[in-house]
This record gives C-alpha cells, structure tokens and sequence, in this order.
C-alpha cells in the first residue's frame, strides 16, 4: 500500500470528477517498484459511476449528426507515421513533440493518432468515397493521443466528437459544420462562443506570410525560442504561441484578413452571412491560426463563456475545425475540399461541472427481484429473462444472500415493487409482490407476475438500469 503523503497515491484515489494535479514529473517513474503499477500520468480511467455524462453527450451528438445526414466512421487507432506528419504538419507541436511514435514488428513507423480527421480524409480515398455522391458526411467518435503536459482539460489520451464533410467547397459546409458544433453545445446548455478567421489559400497566403515574417524579422530578439526557429518554418504558428512577449507583439502585427484574394475573401462573407442569418454568436479573430498545418480559407474554435475573474478558462477552447481543401491532396493525390470540427469530450464534461450543466438524471428500475436460497436464485435468473424479453429493468443483487441487504439495496434505488422468491414459493410456483409504497404485499402466481406487474406500474415502459 502506498503511503498517503504520496502525490501518485493520490492521483489513483481521486475519483474522475476531480482533475488530475500536475503531479511527479516522470524522474519519479524510474523509481517504481512493482507494487506501484498505476494509471500512467494524463490517461484516467472512466468507472460507471462517470459515464452518465459521457453516454449522454454521445447519444446527443450522435442524434444531431444522423439528423443532417452524417454517417458513422470509426478508424484505427494506430496509423503509418507518415500520415500526420503530412497533413498535421512537420512542424507543429503535435507531430514535433507530441506523437506516440514507435516502429512496429515489421520495422515501420506507426503513431497513435493524435486526431482524427487525417484518418478520415485516408479513408476518404482509400475506400474510394470519391466516386460516391459528394459531398460525403461522416461523425465519429474515439480516442486521440498526445504527449502534452497534463493538465486541467488536457490529457494525453482524450476523445473527440467530429464531424467532417468531404468533396464540397461552398461555404454553406462550413456554416453547418459551425452551425452543428454551436447548436451541439448549447442544446446541452452551455454558454459558448465562436471564434472565426479565415487563414487564405495557397494563394494568398504566401504573400501575407513574406509580410508576417518581415513584422516579426524587426522584433525578433523579442521573441521566444520556440518562436524564433518558427519563424523560419513555420511563421503562422508565431500567431499562437502563449509566450507572454509573443503575444504582445501579435497585437501590432499584420492582419491575414487584409491579404485574403478575392476567392477566399467572397468565401468567407459568405460563411459569415450564414452565421448571421443562423443568429450564431462569433467574434472575428483575425489571428487565429490553429495548430494544425492543413487549414485553408476558414478556421474556427469554440470557446466558453467565463466570467472576468476566470480568464484561463477562455483559452481553452472546447473545440476547434476549419476547412482543409488541400489536405486530400496531401495524403493521396487526388483533390478533395473539406471542412469538419472536432470537440473534446472531457473538456466538455469540466465545462459542464463549471457552468453547473446536469445531464438529466437516468430513472433506474422500478422492481427488485430478491432471492432466498439455491433454488430461488435459478428460477430467479430465469424470470430476470422474462423481464428482460419484455424490455422491462429489474434491479436485482444475485450475488448475495441475505435478504436483508437485498431489501436494503432496493430500498437505495427506490423501486416500487419489491419481488421475493424463496424455496416455499418456488415450490408453489408464486412470488411475493410487496407494494413499497403503500406496505401491502400479497402472493402472485409466479408464471403471471410479468403481466402483473406491467399492469401494475401505469406506464408498463422500459425504465433502463
Ligand atoms: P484540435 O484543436 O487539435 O483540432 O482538437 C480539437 C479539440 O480536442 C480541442 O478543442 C480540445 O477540446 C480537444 N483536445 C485537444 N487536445 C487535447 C488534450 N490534450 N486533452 C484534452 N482535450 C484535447 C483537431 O483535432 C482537428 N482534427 C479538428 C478538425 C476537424 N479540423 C477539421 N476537422
């Protein structure tokens, strides 16, 4: 047993509901002995008692994507290396500092995906969804992995909900992609707001790039490190670097806005038309970049909206997307516009806790079948079954004995009808059905207690576990 001033030791008792601390750094790792084996740093687990919020957050997103014609995709976990180094980009955090990389049995460098939309635009083409009608809608669901500093809302495995439409370029996808992420959160009852830019096209940007290097050239003894070596590859990214210097030296440099061509210009009126029309709350940010390398023409991300005294909160954003029309291109060769978002689901779970968003409360059973005795608990098994056919939820405790904490347990989930087997009534094939409400309790013949008690409760529906 570990010690209890043992910052690990804590880690493992806290329940979900609380964030992990930025605990031991990985120096501590080395001095493990066997008995320590533990949850690693900025993974967790999610026990039953957690996933209400998940499952419900799934089923909302779920019904909103099949609802504007999106179709489920699930793709691998693990992908060729080379893929995110393509269209995430060489030289971004994630693909730099971030990736799960390691090389395979066969030799091959394979990464734990550290997002998902370059797996869908892959299989995109592989599947040949080219020659479907376009343009193609999918929504997914999964796990995505990053070797970031764990934190409050950030952890190294994560999941994301996202939506992505593939091989159209005009502006309404990118108003529904918004319109989804925005009506997403708010049916769930968060206050949130959009962030919208537009980053060009590889024609307009390269020019706004020599302008952008030129700005940050005069300054550049005031930039960070990091900032200093992205200036020669990567000087979009200057944009969102969090350095306390680089950021006041963002505020006077040039605006991308003011060098979009005409294409990228008329795109982007025509999103915001659309969010205006749709009445969705944006503010125009014309330096957001994102951190990914395959954007083109509109980015975006969701932020929420946090009192003045929490300003951390709003730079965490909950999700984030853009258009990509040059990343099919990038990974098969063949061209294919898109546009998508993906939201992070744990992010959503803290958000909602803050701005004291409840799922609504599951109504568990409203019968206990309680057992006495060997033969009691076979038969019982076997009219759980009839129960379950009738799609009807029966709480029950089969692994106990004693009646007593039977009743107990029964008594917790508030069920109406308790119902008691014992070996007397096995034999007589009856049941005992106690009303918990109003104490009566009288003895029913075993084969029609699951037409009784459907008679009995008023609505007969389904109450799940
Ligand atoms: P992203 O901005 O890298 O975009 O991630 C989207 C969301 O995933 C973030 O806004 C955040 O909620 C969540 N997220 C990211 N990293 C972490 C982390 N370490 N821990 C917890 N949550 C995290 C993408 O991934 C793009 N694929 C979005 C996209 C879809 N663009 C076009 N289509």
């Amino acid at each position: 047993m570990p010690k209890k001033g043992n910052k690990r030791w804590q880690q493992s008792r806290q329940p979900m509901s609380q964030e992990p601390h930025d605990i031991a750094d990985d120096g501590e790792k080395k001095n493990r002995s066997k008995k320590d084996i533990q949850l690693l740093r900025g993974f967790k687990d999610i026990l039953p008692a957690d996933q209400g919020p998940v499952q419900y957050l799934q089923t909302k997103a779920t019904e909103l994507a099949k609802f504007y014609g999106f179709g489920k995709i699930d793709t691998p976990l693990l992908e060729m290396t080379s893929l995110f180094r393509r269209s995430v980009g060489d030289v971004t955090d994630i693909v730099e500092k971030e990736m799960y990389t390691f090389t395979d049995a066969g030799g091959d460098s394979v990464s734990l995906r550290p997002e998902i939309t370059a797996s869908v635009v892959r299989a995109y083409n592989e599947h040949g969804m080219l020659n479907l009608p376009q343009p193609v809608k999918v929504f997914y669901w999964g796990s995505c992995f990053r070797y970031d500093r764990p934190q409050t809302g950030r952890y190294r495995q994560f999941n994301q909900f996202g939506l992505e439409t593939i091989g159209e370029m005009n502006p309404a996808v990118d108003a529904e992609i918004i319109l989804l992420s925005y009506l997403f959160l708010k049916e769930i009852g968060l206050k949130v707001e959009m962030q919208v830019n537009s980053i060009g096209c590889p024609n307009c940007r390269p020019e706004y790039k020599k302008n952008l290097i030129a700005y940050y050239r005069r300054k550049k003894r005031n930039l960070c490190g990091d900032c200093q070596r992205r200036l020669l590859k990567n000087p979009l990214r200057l944009l969102d670097c969090k350095e306390e210097g680089c950021q006041e030296l963002k505020s006077e440099a040039p605006q991308i806005v003011d060098w979009l061509c005409e294409e990228c210009k008329n795109h982007f009126m025509r999103v915001l038309e659309y969010l205006d029309a749709l009445s969705i709350p944006y503010n125009l940010n014309s330096f957001l970049v994102r951190g990914l390398d395959y954007y083109t023409k509109t980015v975006f991300e969701i932020l929420p909206v946090a009192p003045d005294d929490q300003p951390e909160r709003r730079q965490s954003a909950l999700g984030g997307g853009g258009r990509y029309d040059g990343l099919s291109a990038v990974i098969s060769g063949k061209e294919a516009p898109g546009c998508g978002v993906s939201i992070g689901i744990e992010r959503l779970v803290i958000e909602m806790r803050k701005q004291s968003v409840e799922p609504p409360a599951k109504k568990g059973p409203q019968v206990f079948l309680a057992q006495i005795g060997e033969q009691a608990k076979q038969r019982g098994f076997q009219l759980l079954e009839e129960f379950r056919k009738e799609k009807m939820a029966v709480g029950q405790m089969f692994a106990k004995d004693s009646l007593k904490s039977q009743l107990e347990l029964a008594d917790k989930m508030g069920v109406k009808y308790v119902l008691i087997l014992g070996q007397k009534e096995v034999l007589e094939g009856t049941i005992l059905m106690r009303d918990m409400e109003g104490g009566v309790q009288e003895n029913v013949d075993l084969d029609r207690v699951v037409t009784e008690i459907k008679k009995k409760l008023k609505d007969g529906k389904i109450r799940s576990v």
